[in-house]
């Protein structure tokens, strides 16, 4: 056992601040292992659009948009309203027996905007919901138990997901409980390493003990540093995988709906996947996760009949599903894709400029790393200023930018210029 917990925050100089004591009201009421209170973090009071104001008043612009989610800004208007006209209705339905119509309006708009001509979707409430309902239907569809997952993946912490997420931090206390039927190959960054790496999937799916029956990527990989493939493997990847009977599943709840300047990253590089997983910015800011595929991958699940053999209490959500439809709606309207585009290409020209040559920044639309640097040190520098961003990769040398694409040219500007002088004092 350990021994009893003693996390409380210390404190600085002065009166204790509200976020601190916050912090202390905390430790003493939720689990370890979860948030992190030593510093003790600046707990969130309000936000809208780019702006976040912590509990004792300050401001911040925020470029993580809360892990990829406030892609439409935080409380897009169009969300809000929807939310409370949905609640002036229905709060809760019953997902799968009793399902709320605003299931049904969701399902068809969101089944609207994927690339095949008859989509099915399995919704869920996490990221790592919709990568579990991929990973479930692969093996439906094909029989085939194998996964291959690429080294630095991040596709989320419940058991089937973590499997499949390469991290050790993350897999190590948990190792015995974790399915063995994953095989992790590099991630490319150059064309030489995309020749490999398909050489390694190409032995993996074949492994005669346990064939693969999906090949599960991130069309960029987010947590591990905004590491970008080089344009074509996407597509050879999807290519090899089919040839020898497996899935391609393209984990998009980072970089889709918009992130990278395109509804789905991978059809920058040309490259239709058998299953897409979407999370984060698809609520709009509520829970709400997608597995979507093509009816005739997705009909691998048998008719439901009585008991559903896939679903959960809060499946298709009404204020979820409500929020989803307000997200989309802003999607089209304030074309969040194309911001994306111009505003990365933007803010990619001005921190090459700034941050000088041997900061690599790099990304797609506005997924955006930057490295070698302290990471820890330029985003505790950053937050002082007001401005959040995040470490991510997995040695902490990667800043990373994920700024809500509705942020105005003047915002992204001044929020820019902060992460150049956090880079340059502390990078
Ligand atoms: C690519 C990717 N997949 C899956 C997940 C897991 O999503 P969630 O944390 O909502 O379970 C994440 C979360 O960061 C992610 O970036």
């Amino acid at each position: 056992m350990n021994p009893p917990s003693d996390s409380s925050p210390p404190a600085g100089p002065g009166p204790p601040s509200a976020s601190l004591r916050l912090a202390r009201r905390l430790a003493r009421v939720e689990s370890r292992g979860i948030t992190s209170l030593d510093p003790a973090p600046p707990f969130w009071a309000e936000a809208e659009g780019v702006t976040v104001v912590d509990a004792d008043g300050k401001r911040y612009l925020d470029f993580t948009a809360a892990f990829g989610v406030a892609l439409a800004g935080h409380r897009p208007p169009a969300v809000v309203r929807r939310i409370a006209s949905q609640a002036s209705r229905l709060v809760h339905g019953m997902g799968d027996l009793h399902p709320p119509a605003a299931k049904v309006e969701f399902l068809e708009a969101l089944a609207a905007l994927m690339p095949w001509p008859d989509t099915r979707i399995v919704l869920g409430l996490s990221g790592s919901d919709a990568v579990e309902a991929a990973l479930k239907t692969a093996f439906l569809a094909t029989g085939h138990p194998g996964v291959v997952a690429f080294e630095g993946a991040y596709h989320g912490l419940t058991l089937g997901a973590l499997a499949a997420t390469h991290r050790e931090r993350f897999r190590r206390p948990f190792t015995r409980r974790l399915a063995n039927h994953v095989t992790f190959v590099p991630f490319p960054e150059t064309p030489s390493e995309a020749e490999a790496s398909l050489e390694a999937v190409a032995r993996a799916t074949s492994a005669p003990a346990s064939p693969a029956g999906a090949v599960i990527v991130e069309p960029v990989q987010g947590r591990a540093g905004v590491r970008v493939p080089p344009p074509g493997f996407l597509k050879s990847l999807a290519e090899a995988a089919r040839e020898r009977g497996a899935l391609l599943i393209a984990d998009e709840i980072f970089t889709g709906m918009g992130r990278t300047g395109a509804l789905l990253a991978c059809s920058l590089d040309g490259m239709t996947p058998d299953l897409v997983c979407l999370g984060k910015a698809l609520g709009g800011g509520m829970p709400l996760s997608a597995c979507c595929g093509p009816a005739d991958v997705m009909d691998a699940w048998p008719p439901s009949s009585g008991e559903a053999i896939h679903t959960s209490t809060f499946l298709g959500h009404p204020l979820s599903c409500a929020a989803g439809l307000g997200f989309l709606e802003t999607l089209e309207r304030e074309r969040l894709a194309e911001r994306a585009e111009t505003l990365g290409r933007e803010a990619t020209a001005y921190l090459r400029e700034a941050v000088g040559a041997d900061v690599q920044v790099r990304g797609r639309g506005l997924m955006i790393g930057l490295g070698p640097v302290r990471a820890a040190a330029v985003a505790a520098r950053a937050l002082e200023e007001g401005l959040i961003v995040l470490p991510a990769g997995a040695a902490g040398k990667v800043v990373q930018i994920t700024p809500p694409a509705v942020a105005e040219p003047g915002e992204l500007r001044r929020g820019l210029e902060m992460l150049a002088a956090a880079v340059r004092s502390a990078g």
